[in-house]
């Protein structure tokens, strides 16, 4: 059983990663616009694994006998200056979203809920596994700068990322 305050704090997670997967999807369309079909594909598969994320933790909250809170969402930034902008968006974001599974792991901790403290394991290693992505994402984009040749192989390149990260990812 959640106390209410593993369940608010639960909640309020759902709602992180719901808006991780709208945010996701908005920088797939603008790459997809671009006409950057490897960025834009790397980040749908992006924007679905953040649902996966979401559900994983719906499902959770349900079964221990709280009620998932299903909420508005905040509207994510659509156009981006640059793919460097874009991709520096994305490294911010997964170190917020690092922020905030830790602070959920605390609260599990004070509350002394050992079960819910031993599921956001799965999360802990997932950011560290996003966070070492995106960051090699940004790292390849600064060595490109403005060359229009690097980001054409660029494009082709991130489809690997993607199944790479897909494969690491699975749900078990
Ligand atoms: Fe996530
Ligand atoms: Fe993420």
């Amino acid at each position: 059983m959640l106390s209410k305050t593993i369940e608010e704090a639960l909640n309020k997670q759902i709602r992180v990663e719901a808006e991780s997967s709208q945010i996701y999807l908005a920088m797939a369309c603008w790459a997809e616009v671009k006409g950057l079909e490897g960025v834009a594909n790397f980040m749908f598969a992006q924007s679905d694994e953040e649902r996966e994320h979401m559900l994983k933790l719906v499902k959770f909250v349900n079964e221990r006998g709280g009620h998932a809170k299903i909420s508005q969402l905040n509207a994510p930034n659509v156009t981006f200056k640059s793919f460097k902008e874009m991709f520096e968006k994305l490294f911010e974001h997964e170190v917020f979203v690092s922020q905030s599974i830790n602070e959920l792991v605390h609260i599990s901790l004070q509350e002394k809920d050992y079960a819910t403290h031993n599921f956001l394991q799965w999360y802990v290693a997932e950011q560290i596994e996003e966070e070492a992505v995106a960051r090699t994402i940004l790292d390849k984009i600064n060595m490109i700068g403005d060359d229009k040749g690097g980001l054409y192989l660029f494009d082709r390149d991130i489809e690997n990322l993607t199944v790479t990260t897909a494969a690491m990812n699975a749900p078990e």
